[in-house]
């Protein structure tokens, strides 16, 4: 996959490539690149056929995965706007895959968006109080959490929203873990 990445964009790095690995999807699956950054988790599906709708709060970030997508010769919409807030609760989606912004800080300016979900994880738990409306029946999401970013909080949630989940990948670092999750 050919990628630029613009200013005030998240550069794809090993939480991206983590998600990527399991980017598998079906000719015609109905796909929601939640965060999208550069695109490269969308432009993923949309190489293996799938319909893909692209989010970020980021304009700079929609730009780019519009780009991107040029680049790499697949169609994906792309739009502004803050978690599921632009659509109606009549689409449904077979994969949604969000790697959120997992750090528990405040949020300074736009590029900050990329890694901080607020000090309570709000941007994190306010994308599960909504994944219910817009994932399909029988469909999955795949969300990224991190050691730094309240995970016991995250887990009590998709548990309270009545879902239940699976740790498919992790990694480590020095200071952190990252966990990739598959909730359905
Ligand atoms: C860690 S980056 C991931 C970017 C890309 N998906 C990747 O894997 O490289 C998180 C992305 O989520 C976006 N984001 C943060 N808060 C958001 C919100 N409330 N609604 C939509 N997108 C948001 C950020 O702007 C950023 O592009």
């Amino acid at each position: 996959m050919k990628l630029k990445v613009f200013p005030q964009v998240y550069e794809p790095r090993e939480d991206s490539y983590l998600m990527l690995r399991v980017v598998n999807c079906k000719i015609g699956e109905k796909v929601l690149d939640m965060g999208c950054g550069t695109g490269i988790i969308g432009i993923k599906a949309a190489l293996q056929k799938a319909n893909v709708l692209a989010i970020d709060i980021n304009k700079q970030a929609v730009k780019n995965t519009i780009y991107n997508a040029k680049l790499n010769n697949v169609k994906i919409k792309a739009i502004a706007c803050n978690l599921f807030s632009g659509l109606n609760k009549t689409i449904k989606f077979n994969k949604i895959f969000f790697n959120p912004p997992y750090i528990a800080e405040e949020p300074k300016d736009i590029y900050t968006f990329s890694w901080a979900a607020g000090e309570k994880m709000q941007i994190v738990l306010e994308f599960l109080e909504e994944l219910p409306n817009f994932l399909s029946k029988n469909g999955k999401c795949y969300i990224i959490i991190s050691s730094c970013g309240k995970p016991e909080k995250i887990l009590r949630k998709i548990k309270e929203i009545g879902f239940c989940f699976n740790v498919i990948a992790s990694q480590r670092f020095f200071f952190e873990e990252i966990k990739l999750l598959e909730i359905f």
